[in-house]
């Protein structure tokens, strides 16, 4: 099985991430990773402004270049390809990236593979990490993994994915409103915690009662797989409305515990929903949500209950990063997505499936 090197750039939203990675399918490995987070400047306006966000990807983009270059060792011609998140994300943050690809792909004569940012995640849990070793990976033979069932739960997005192979899937649920994680920001905000305070709420409702409130659990009853977070962030906005200062500041761990708790069972129900619609070997669970320990320990406990296997992302990759495109990247490029640096573009709006297209090939276990 040969082995690929790939450099991986990702600047879909507020960080500026690049990698290069080595793999053969079955065994990868992280040559070397840098990553700029913009959280610091957009916490001052409360939410990332996209011109912003481009203008800091330009100014950190060659140095982290250089470093991931001088770390790894690898000289350009030495790369088989450049993996690139082209889609979806902030229109101006996208068009760094794909623009930088694009031109080492010409300066270097080396193919591209467009990567679509929730493969990333998704791939960032379906891989394991290899003897406790957080810069290798392993994944099983496709036959012990497929099919398999991602939740995905960002800033941005809110999705059950259905993966019957390597770069194949399939949306079967999404948010029709809030992104899960935009929602622990939005009521983050309203309890007066900074950007981005999905961490800090859920460190906050450590310290709550889950049952204080009794929080809508929204279209858990439906018999779809979709999802909505607007009417529960408003219903938290309600409950804090009808409290003083200091009634806010006093049941502030209690409002964060009980809003947790009702995402938290709304997600867990509506994968355990599709585990029903659908036969399932593997759950996934992965992006920047996937690092709340509560929502960790509900899908652990749901896929005890059903027997099957759970991988979760790594904490340090659930957040946007560089290292699962180069992951995804090495199995788009082994199903033989590679493009020409003319033939790649930015999308704010992707489908997962647009870029999936090329044939898949199978991946045959040692
Ligand atoms: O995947 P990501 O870095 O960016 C997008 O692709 O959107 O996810 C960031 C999101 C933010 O909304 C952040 O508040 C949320 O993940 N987040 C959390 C936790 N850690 C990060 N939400 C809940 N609990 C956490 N522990
Ligand atoms: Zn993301």
């Amino acid at each position: 099985m040969s082995t690929i090197t790939l450099l991986a750039i990702e600047t879909s939203c507020d960080e500026t991430a690049l990698a290069v990675v080595r793999g053969n399918g079955l065994a990868i490995e992280v040559l070397a990773s840098a990553l700029a987070s913009q959280v610091d400047i957009h916490a001052a306006t409360g939410g990332v402004v996209p011109e912003v966000a481009a203008r800091e990807h330009v100014a950190v983009m060659r140095p982290l270049l250089q470093k991931v270059l001088e770390e790894s060792g690898v000289e350009p011609n030495k790369l088989d390809a450049i993996a690139v998140t082209a889609g979806p994300g902030l229109p101006p943050a996208l068009a760094v990236g794909v623009t930088a690809a694009r031109t080492l792909a010409y300066t270097w004569d080396k193919p591209l593979v467009p990567v679509h940012h929730i493969e990333g995640h998704i791939y960032s849990a379906l891989l394991q990490s290899a003897e406790n070793s957080k810069l290798k990976f392993q994944i099983s033979n496709s036959q012990k993994l497929f099919p398999a069932l991602a939740l995905i739960v960002s800033g941005g997005h809110t999705l059950l994915i259905r993966m019957t192979d390597q770069c194949a899937y399939n949306v079967i649920g999404s948010t029709r409103d809030d992104a899960a994680g935009e929602a622990f920001d939005k009521v983050a905000r309203m309890l007066g915690l900074p950007y981005p305070g999905g961490a800090r709420l859920s460190a906050i409702a450590q310290q709550g009662n889950p049952t204080a409130y009794a929080f809508p659990r929204p279209m858990v009853r439906e018999k779809n797989l979709d999802m909505s977070f607007s009417g529960l962030k408003t219903a938290v906005y309600y409950t804090l409305r009808e409290l003083s200062q200091e009634q806010r500041t006093a049941l502030q761990a209690d409002v964060a515990a009980s809003f947790e708790q009702a995402v938290v069972d709304t997600l867990v129900s509506k994968t355990a929903a599709a585990l029903e619609a659908y036969p399932t070997r593997l759950l996934l669970l992965a992006g920047g949500v996937a690092a709340n320990d509560k929502l960790r320990a509900g899908l652990k406990s749901l896929a005890a209950q059903q027997g099957i296997q759970l991988r979760q992302a790594p904490l340090a990759l659930c957040t946007d990063n560089a290292v699962m495109i180069g992951l995804a990247g090495v199995y788009a490029y082994r199903a033989g997505r590679l493009l020409t640096w003319k033939d790649v573009d930015s999308h704010a709006r992707l489908d997962i499936t647009t870029l999936a297209q090329a044939p898949v090939e199978e991946v045959v276990g040692p």
